[in-house]
């Protein structure tokens, strides 16, 4: 029969989510509404899918409540569907508030045999004017198109590649954009039109655990973002050290610079073991190499925003060998 089948799983999120009044743009409850009923809303969706749609639903929750079962969950849905012959490709419906972070980490462990598309919504699926069938819709048209394999973002008529993808705006429609760059490809009447000729799939050079002793983990390691600026102190970074922290990312100023007490705190954290990596807290751009007294190499610069960052230290911590 061939890879016809497309897998669609659910997590939740606003695309899922209900209001008590079609003009109720916030305040609703996300994760709301099965995966099965968010297909009805798309009259098309099996021609769209060229096959048959088979969904599970994974999870029901609000993205930013995000834990470790349901991306385990998740990630063992996806393997599966990436093993099955008769998968073609995954979409995935996911809230937007951490769907960076999600992208990220299933860009950094899933192998790049498929297409994995996740999509999202800015507005419950009751609103008036939703925008989760359209992106539903475009998901699934990304997915069926013999898309490139990887991971994929598709919101507001826009694909974002997993690395780049970033939620920019707390409201409007067009809230993800591709850090450093535009869309990969835009998709336009049930047709993607990519922007960018296919590239070898890459991944930075840091470390990841092997599957199957991630997935036999009870929890990802601890890591947490600190952020410098004016006044900033000690005291927060001290207290994360005490608490039993396992890594820090500093969202430092400009070119990943930090307050002098906090810096002094960090300096002091890396001394007992805790990991340090300075990213920026610029909206835009990463920290150039050089001139920090605080990490003693510059590897330790974050080479990806802060968001991804976490996520990216947590998964290498988890790859060190257990004591
Ligand atoms: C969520 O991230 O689950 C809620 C917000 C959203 O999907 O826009």
């Amino acid at each position: 029969m061939g890879q016809s089948k497309l897998v669609i799983l659910g997590t939740g999120g606003t695309i899922a989510g209900r209001a008590d009044s079609q003009s109720q743009g916030v305040g609703y409850k996300a994760g709301q509404i099965t995966v099965q009923s968010l297909l009805e809303a798309v009259p098309d969706l099996e021609q769209q899918a060229r096959g048959p749609v088979q969904t599970q639903q994974i999870a029901q929750v609000d993205s930013k409540d995000m834990g470790w079962p349901v991306w385990r969950a998740l990630l063992q849905a996806c393997a599966r569907a990436l093993e099955d012959s008769e998968t073609r490709a995954v979409v995935i419906t996911h809230g937007t508030d951490t769907l960076e972070e999600t992208a990220w980490l299933l860009h950094s462990l899933l192998p790049p045999i498929k297409p994995v598309v996740l999509t999202c919504a800015m507005r419950p699926a009751t609103a008036l004017l939703a925008d989760g069938p359209q992106n539903l819709r475009d998901a699934v048209t990304v997915a069926a198109s013999g898309a490139r394999s990887g991971v994929w973002v598709v919101a507001g008529g826009e694909v974002h590649a997993a690395e780049q993808v970033q939620k920019v705006h707390p409201y409007r429609l067009q809230a993800m954009r591709s850090f450093e760059g535009g869309p990969q490809a835009l998709v336009e009447e049930g047709r993607v039109r990519w922007l960018v000729p296919d590239a070898p799939f890459t991944r930075p050079a840091l470390p990841v655990p092997k599957p199957s002793d991630l997935l036999s983990l009870d929890e990802l390691p601890w890591v947490e973002v600190v952020f410098s600026g004016a006044l900033a102190r000690a005291s927060g970074v001290d207290a994360l050290v005490a608490a039993g922290v396992r890594g820090i990312v500093v969202a430092g100023t400009g070119n990943a610079t930090v307050h002098e007490d906090m810096e002094a705190a960090l300096l002091r954290a890396h001394d007992k073991g805790v990991w340090v990596w300075r990213g920026t807290r610029c909206a835009e751009g990463l920290p150039v190499a050089g001139g920090s007294a605080l990490n003693p190499v510059d590897a330790d610069l974050a080479q990806l925003p802060v968001a991804k960052a976490r996520i990216a230290m947590m998964l290498a911590l988890a790859a060190q060998p257990r004591g």
